[in-house]
């Protein structure tokens, strides 16, 4: 299958007080349609910074990312994200958060009807019908991170970007917002590219883990292929030899090849390797 997305060769330099700083260094990836991606990595590596640089929001220094053969300069709802903090407005019901975008997308294409249909298949994709129609202090932190992939969803984007989308939920609804998403992958074969620190979730959800070196200058250290069957189901995989190797390769990347030696008040503290599976 060709390349749908292509990053190619980014480095990114950021001007500080201090003087140039470069945070990413010839990154280079290319992701076929339908391909989920997971980008994995040390705190402060870089992982937001490509993931901003697909979706428009930041311009890269060197090298750039092309999508259907056309260049990426700016936002556009055919990269739609979802970022950690779930952005809902709130002075808005789930339901009118998602017909915003819709209307972006789609308002001289569908009728009132279509469009009304539309949010609320995407709602009920996610498991929102019962609660649509409340605004976001009125739902869990959990129920607004659904919206928000919603809204993603809602846009019929051909890149989805998450960053780090379920970090903030509990184990428990974490749990259920992989399932919901592997579900919605497979009917939608949406292109995924989502940042995590979380090894489980990477081997979980992933066809390959794109892991990034340590900064400044991080690049692509490794790239693992995943190639468990799907669907894919949590408790059979605990169990299964082939994703513990995925996973224990996953962890020596990061706290073997990438150890991460950090100062916090003097003390010099080292992630080792059979620690939580979060990564430092
Ligand atoms: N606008 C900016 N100006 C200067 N430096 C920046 C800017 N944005 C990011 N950086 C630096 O670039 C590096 C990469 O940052 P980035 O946010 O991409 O890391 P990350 O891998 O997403 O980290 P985390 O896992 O903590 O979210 C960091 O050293 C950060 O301080
Ligand atoms: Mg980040």
């Amino acid at each position: 299958m060709s390349t749908l997305l292509d990053i190619s060769n980014i480095d990114m330099v950021f001007d500080t007080p201090k003087g140039p700083f470069t945070a990413l260094k010839e990154v280079d990836l290319q992701i076929k349609k339908g391909e989920f991606i997971s980008l994995i990595g040390h705190s402060g590596c870089g992982k937001s910074t490509v993931l901003n640089v697909v979706a428009g929001l930041l311009q890269a220094s060197t090298g750039g990312v092309i999508l259907n053969g056309k260049e990426v300069n700016e936002p556009g709802p055919e990269r739609a994200v979802v970022f950690q903090n779930h952005s809902l407005l709130p002075w808005l019901t789930a339901y009118q958060n998602v017909e915003l975008a819709v209307n972006q997308v789609f308002k001289n294409k569908m009728s009132a009807a279509e469009m009304k249909d539309w949010i609320e298949e995407n709602l009920s994709l996610v498991h929102m019908d019962h609660a649509m129609h409340k605004r976001p202090d009125e739902i869990s932190g959990g129920m607004k991170q659904r919206v928000g992939i919603a809204r993603a969803l809602a846009m019929q984007p051909e890149v989805l970007l998450m960053d780090e989308p379920f970090g903030a939920l509990d184990a428990l609804t974490r749990a259920h917002m992989q399932d919901s998403l592997m579900e919605i992958q497979e009917k939608l074969n949406n292109t995924v590219i989502m940042i995590t620190h979380d090894v489980d979730e990477a081997v979980l959800l992933s066809d390959r883990i794109v892991m990034m070196t340590n900064g400044p200058a991080a690049t692509i250290g490794e790239i693992l292929p995943v190639n468990l069957p799907r669907p894919r189901e949590r408790l059979a995989l605990a169990e299964d030899a082939e994703y513990n190797r995925l996973r224990s390769a996953v962890l020596t990347f990061l706290y073997e090849k990438q150890r991460k030696v950090e100062n916090f008040s003097n003390k010099s503290t080292v992630v080792e390797k059979d620690q939580a599976t979060d990564v430092a």
